[in-house]
């Protein structure tokens, strides 16, 4: 096979004409023109000296708010089906909650060139960039905080009437509660348990008032949420090692996915301290568990769990070959492994991965750049979700992370996870090769595809 090019199997259900390939950014991470917003939670994080590994900050990032032009022919150049991004709450508000109109223009003037252009918006509404004033009210450990997200939302879904084929509410509220709240390693930076339970509470919550904003002023639009995952792997066959990866499994992963599909938290929830117990009101988990039009799933590595003496579990060190930059094993099969576990499990609605792909050592050579190791993690993972889609997971679109690299969290812009090169002093954009095998298997797909019914969108 030719280890340039991305290929499938002529008759997966990936190549069919209504399956969508986007390509994924968030506002933090690619925006900059940070002097037009106000301050997020992130900028307080970064000027907090010891916090991002290299010291870096988002105030100009891609400067994609000056090249957002550029940016989405680079986007068109790609062949790609749709673009996912998130609006920053803090760029179309106001704090007193009045429209920074703006702000709110320029995701507008997006939404319109990406419909000129067929392009199909994923509009992600809160991809961790909460505004610092909220967060000095208590941030997502105050209630009141799903009920400012809501109104937000109201916001937004109305000014941007039917330009959005999809919305997300929260990506990941994983990493917002528990990196941030819990483990610390994420802007707020707090580090407590109970922080973590009841953030992730309040992020669901503010997740389901969403919900219901968005049936109501986009009833066209496909509305969910985006999940991260890494599935947990025991150790070992013993009784112990199972036994504490599901635990893993349930304290990381279900205790998001089972309160949106089931209404309630996972039985772990019973071997926590009654101090970490998430603060549910009557009700909640009514509005938690309102109907998703589609599940965003965000797949990076899996993880392998063994039994501890003094903890629930114990997570192990990443040490199988490969790895990626971000020192993540590359484990297509756990992407396969959690979709089918998931679709036995639960209800699934229509899933889409949302995010996959890998951080890799980028060298610029003569104005190009080659990353065959990126390119064969892509092809590894489509691969993964067509072995689930031919079991029988209703998959129906896939976005690699990212379309460009970016401001990477507490990683700064060390880590590069575009298929497009940023070089950040010129904000010159170089596609990777990665991006031309990505851009040419689109094409193909778009002249020879299988056109193969799926199910309608809604
Ligand atoms: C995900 C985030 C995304 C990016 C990738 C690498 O957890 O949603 O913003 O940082 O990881």
């Amino acid at each position: 096979m030719n280890n340039k090019a991305i290929s499938l199997p002529l008759t997966s259900p990936l190549l069919s004409k209504e399956f969508i390939f986007g390509v994924a950014t968030a506002s933090f991470q690619i925006e900059g023109a940070a002097e037009s917003r106000l301050d997020t939670i992130w900028d307080t994080f970064c000027a907090t000296p010891g916090k991002i590994r290299d010291g870096s900050d988002g105030k100009r990032a891609c400067d994609h708010v000056h090249h957002w032009e550029e940016d989405l022919r680079l986007i068109r150049s790609l062949g790609v089906d749709a673009y996912r991004f998130s609006v920053s709450w803090a760029r179309v508000m106001h704090a007193d909650g009045s429209v920074n109109q703006q702000g709110l223009d320029f995701y507008i003037a997006l939404l319109d060139r990406l419909n000129e252009y067929g392009i199909k918006a994923f509009v992600t509404l809160y991809h961790w960039d909460l505004p610092q004033h909220l967060e000095d009210k208590g941030g997502w450990l105050n209630r009141e905080t799903a009920f400012k997200f809501r109104d937000y939302a109201q916001l937004v879904s109305r000014a941007f009437g039917d330009r959005v084929y999809s919305y997300a509410t929260l990506n990941e509220p994983f990493c917002s509660a528990y990196l941030g709240y819990e483990a610390g390693i994420h802007a707020p930076g707090h580090k407590s348990r109970a922080y973590g339970k009841q953030a992730a509470h309040h992020l669901l919550l503010a997740h389901g008032l969403a919900m219901q904003v968005l049936d109501d002023n986009a009833p066209e639009a496909l509305n969910g949420i985006v999940l991260n995952f890494s599935p947990c792997y025991p150790e070992s066959d013993s009784a112990e090692d199972i036994e504490a990866a599901k635990m893993a499994d349930e304290y990381f992963n279900h205790w998001y996915l089972q309160p949106l599909l089931e209404q309630r938290y996972p039985d772990v929830l019973d071997k926590l301290p009654e101090d970490e117990h998430p603060p549910v009101q009557a009700g909640d988990l009514a509005i938690i568990g309102h109907k998703l039009d589609y599940i965003g799933i965000n797949y990076y590595t899996r993880e392998r769990y063994q039994a501890s003496s003094t903890e629930l579990f114990e997570k192990l060190e990443h040490e199988q070959q490969p790895l990626t930059d971000m020192g993540w094993e590359v484990f297509p099969q756990g992407l396969t492994d959690l979709l089918l576990d998931y679709h036995q499990r639960y209800q699934l609605p229509a899933v889409y991965i949302t995010e996959n792909g890998a951080a890799m050592v980028d060298k610029l050579v003569d104005g190009k750049v080659d990353d065959p190791e990126r390119l064969a993690y892509l092809q590894s993972h489509l691969r993964a979700v067509h072995d689930a889609a031919i079991k029988g997971v209703d998959v129906r679109g896939y976005f690699a992370w990212s379309l460009m690299d970016n401001f990477e969290w507490a990683e700064g812009y060390l880590k590069r996870f575009g298929i497009v090169y940023v070089d950040y002093h010129s904000q010159q954009r170089i596609i990777k090769s990665s991006g031309y095998a990505y851009r040419d298997f689109l094409l193909q797909k778009a002249q020879s595809g299988n056109v193969k019914q799926q199910g309608g969108a809604k």
